[in-house]
Parts: structure tokens; C-alpha cells; sequence
């Protein structure tokens, strides 16, 4: 979908739109000219970036990164070293906020104990709860969401003054797409194609805290890609929150594939997470011909009882997606599907849960991810629908479906013995520095013994035994 003209050195106002709470900071204390190093020098501040949830959010962290970095600002990695922590949050389950909640408290101890410590809460909760956070937690100096952090050098500014800073402005126009993000070095890198989400499904909080969707132009992202191999980057993974909806208003989602994988250097392409309403003929002719994406899609599911896809908005019937994975299958043979299944959501029967678990059974992903419902205040769902499944009920239908996954995914694997698979370099075990991890082309963790290779190499690996989750094996020349 086409959100908007693309401009890309973008003329913003560097002044948020403020909430009620927040100040107005005087011109020159703003920190927004990177060649002012007296003002640099006098503000530069030490700043720890704590990240939680999805994928997405890793990849913000890195933009947040970029951002402080050119503001003049540095980031650390001891968090005893910091007197700026920010917090970069996730909301989709009410697990995921309560986490934050307790660390924040944790995190007062330290600033009761240090005095000077700024702490700040960023992305989806922040969004989420609002200045309720500061009712829970009044210590708390920053409170930012997802479209804010453009501001995020005049809020550490602002805050010295010992007035909270509020930027929760959603702004469909933002797309960050003139701030290089600042990575770890390795030998993947996250690129960001799109934000927000117009899917709209009823029990999902991330339209409310992300806003509309909008895409990055494909030239802009192409070259964002060539400076990633440049600097030493193998695999792209791209992401968005329907990342297959992606649209520049000139190029869609499998024509990005293409062009992102002709780029030069490039190894591996993958991306993270579709929505199977857009895996179009157009995005499965990418990945049945393009060598460099890779064979393997996460398509989340969510129920397998069509009444229980209705209520949820997913806009597609099980009997559909049964025919979609069919059709990807035939076309690619050899790919690994994952998934995303949540239990217990709104009058979810014993009889539609049922057809879940066969519906996994019949499909048999390579993996899941699976959840129980969470009622998020402001979703559809929360407002429309009762969340009357019990707590124990959810918890029982899920113990279920997780053992089903578990004994299917280690049969995948199981099957993969005496197999030979390309695996792409990744670094030392966890287990044993003695040997590497990577992963192979399907997204299937590997585990072998070192030999005269390094990090970065694609080497063939043959399989000798296997786990649920990992594949065990030794290199082949
Ligand atoms: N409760 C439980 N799981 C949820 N997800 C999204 N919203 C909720 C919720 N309210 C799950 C979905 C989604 C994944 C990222 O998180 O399965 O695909």
C-alpha cells in the first residue's frame, strides 16, 4: 500500500508534538546539529538500550542507536556505565508489560543509589499504556513511542529540567528512512521495509501502538542493502509488521525480493513476519526462483477453526490457508514453514481448538510459536468480544499444542539425518568453542565441528543426529 510521496532528506520539524505533560524546550538546548560539538561535549551522554520483544523492536533499537549517535551521544554496553537507560518495550502480551513493569522497579533501586540516572520507556508499551506508566512508575523520566524517537536527543535534554518527557505522536508520515541505524557486527542484518499495520485483527494491540502502514521505497532500500555488504553483512532479513503487504506505490513485495537479492554480495535473503492474505503469486514466484531467498516462510496461522479466524479478522479461512500452504509447498518443495498459534481466544470450543491441533498435525510446520490469549486494552476484540476461556483451560490447550510441536519438529529434524545442507556461519557454540553454529537455508539451527573455516562462510554440513531444535552434523568438502 502506498502511504505517501517519499522525500528523503526529510525536513521535519525537530519540535514533537507535545502531550499535555511535556515542556517546551528552548531552541538552544535542543541537540539536533551534530557539528555542535561545545553543546555536544556539554550533554553527551553514556545511554544503555535495553530491548524487548519482537524482532522489530531490535531493529528500532538500532535506529534509536543511530539516532543518539549523530545527536552526539554514545552508547554503552555495561549498563553500569550508563546514566541514560532506555527501555525499548514490547505490548502484545500482557507477560511481555508486566516484565518491564518489574524491571523498572529494579531500575529505581539503581537510580535511588546513583541519583543522576535518567530512565526512559520506548516503543510499544510506552505507546500502550501512556502516561499511565508514570502513575506506576513516577521515577520514570521519558516516555516514548515508536514514532518519536527523532526526538529522543531533545528528550534527554529536556528531562534534565525534572519534568517527564512525553513523545507518544503517532505520525503515518514516519518511516526513518534518512537515519542510518547503527548495527552489531555480524553477519545478519535486519533491515526495516515498512511500519505499522493496517490488518486490523481483533486481538492484536500493534495497529494502536505502531499506527498506519507505510513502506520505504525499493531504491532507498537497495541501497541500504549495498552498504550492508559493504560492511561485511551475508544475510538481509526483512522486516515489517505484514511485511508482505509491503508497497512503494510502484513496487510490491516480490519485485523488492528480486531486487534486494540482485544486489552484489548479497548470500541470503529472508524476511519476517507475512501475513498469508498478501503471500501473493508475485511473492511465491520470488522465493520459487530467486537462489538467494531462502527456503523458508513463517506464516502465522493464528486458529485453525475458521469461526474462531472470523472473530479474530484474519480474513482468511482455514480451508484457505490449507490450500496456501499446499500451493507453496508444490512450488517449493523443499521450504520449511513456521508459524504463529494462539489458544484460548474469545469463545474458542473445545471443538474449534480441536481442529488447531489438527490442523497442525495435518500441516506439520518445521516450528511454532503459540500463545495464549492475552486481552490487550484498546484491541477490537477487548472492546467486542469476552474473554471467557479460564486461565487453566488456556493454559491446557496450549500444553497441548506445544507437545504436539515439539514431537513434530524433532521428527522434521530427525529426518534431516544423512542429509548434506548448506550452512551459513554464525559464531562459536554456546555449548562448545570448539565447534560453530549457523544456520541452514530453512532457518534450522546447525552445530558442527569447527575445521578450517570461519564465521561468514557457507559450508556444506552433513547431518548426523538432531534434536527438536537443533541439527547436529559435520562439514563435507
Ligand atoms: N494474545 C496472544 N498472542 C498474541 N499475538 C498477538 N497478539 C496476541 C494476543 N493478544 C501473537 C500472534 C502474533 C504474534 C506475534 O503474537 O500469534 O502472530
Amino acid at each position: 500500500m502506498y502511504v505517501k510521496p517519499h522525500n528523503t532528506m526529510k525536513t521535519k520539524s525537530p519540535l514533537p508534538i507535545y502531550s499535555s505533560q511535556s515542556q517546551l524546550i528552548p531552541d538552544d538546548k535542543l541537540l539536533t546539529q551534530p557539528s555542535d560539538i561545545n553543546i555536544k561535549k556539554q550533554f553527551q551522554r553514556n545511554v544503555y538500550i535495553e530491548t524487548y520483544g519482537c524482532q522489530m523492536n531490535v531493529s528500532d533499537s538500532e535506529l534509536m542507536t543511530g539516532i543518539l549517535t549523530q545527536a552526539g551521544h554514545r552508547t554503552v554496553s555495561d549498563i553500569d556505565d550508563a546514566d541514560v537507560i532506555l527501555l525499548n518495550t514490547c505490548a502484545i502480551r500482557e507477560n511481555a508489560e508486566t516484565k518491564v513493569i518489574n524491571r523498572l522497579e529494579h531500575l529505581n533501586h539503581k537510580k535511588r543509589r546513583e541519583g543522576n540516572l535518567i530512565i526512559g520507556v520506548c516503543g510499544c508499551m510506552a505507546q500502550h499504556l501512556r502516561d499511565k506508566i508514570l502513575d506506576a512508575a513516577p521515577y520514570v523520566d521519558l516516555v516514548m513511542g515508536p514514532d518519536a524517537y527523532r526526538n529522543l536527543p531533545m528528550a534527554l535534554n529536556a528531562v534534565v529540567s525534572g519534568d517527564p518527557f512525553l513523545g507518544l505522536q503517532l505520525d503515518k508520515s514516519e518511516d526513518y528512512a534518512d537515519i542510518a541505524p547503527i548495527r552489531k557486527e555480524g553477519i545478519r542484518a535486519w533491515l526495516t521495509i515498512q511500519r505499522g499495520c493496517d490488518k486490523m485483527c481483533t486481538f492484536c494491540i500493534v495497529p494502536f501502538v505502531r499506527g498506519r502502514e507505510r513502506s520505504i521505497p525499493l531504491k532507498i532500500l537497495t541501497d541500504d542493502v549495498k552498504r550492508l555488504v559493504e560492511e561485511g553483512f551475508k544475510e538481509i532479513v526483512l522486516l515489517g509488521q505484514t511485511v508482505n503487504s509491503y508497497h512503494d506505490g510502484n513496487h510490491d513485495f516480490g519485485e523488492l525480493l528480486w531486487s534486494i537479492a540482485e544486489v552484489d554480495g548479497v548470500e541470503r535473503v529472508r524476511f519476517t513476519s507475512p501475513h498469508p492474505a498478501d503471500a501473493t503469486d508475485s511473492m511465491i514466484d520470488a522465493m520459487e526462483n530467486c537462489p538467494e531467498v531462502c527456503n523458508q516462510l513463517h506464516l502465522p496461522l493464528q486458529s485453525g477453526s475458521t469461526q474462531v479466524l472470523q472473530r479474530m479478522r484474519r480474513t482468511y479461512t482455514a480451508e484457505q490457508y490449507r490450500e496456501l500452504v499446499s500451493k507453496i509447498r508444490d512450488k517449493i518443495p523443499q521450504i520449511a514453514i513456521s508459524t504463529d498459534v494462539i489458544v484460548g481466544f474469545c469463545e474458542e470450543t473445545e471443538k474449534d481448538f480441536k481442529q488447531t491441533y489438527e490442523l497442525m498435525e495435518e500441516i506439520r510446520f518445521d516450528s511454532a510459536f503459540m500463545f495464549k490469549y492475552s486481552d490487550r486494552d484498546g484491541t477490537l476484540a477487548n472492546k467486542m468480544l469476552p474473554d471467557d476461556v479460564p486461565e487453566k483451560e488456556k493454559a491446557k490447550r496450549l500444553n497441548e499444542i506445544i507437545n504436539l510441536q515439539e514431537k513434530i519438529s524433532g521428527e522434521i529434524n530427525q529426518s534431516k539425518i544423512g542429509t548434506t545442507v548448506p550452512v551459513l556461519i554464525e559464531g562459536d557454540s554456546r555449548r562448545n568453542a570448539d565447534q560453530y553454529h549457523g544456520k541452514t537455508d530453512t532457518f534450522k539451527t546447525t552445530v558442527f565441528p569447527k575445521e578450517e573455516t570461519q564465521v561468514g562462510d557457507i559450508v556444506n554440513v552433513k547431518i548426523h543426529s538432531a534434536t527438536a531444535h537443533t541439527l547436529i552434523g559435520d562439514i563435507v568438502r
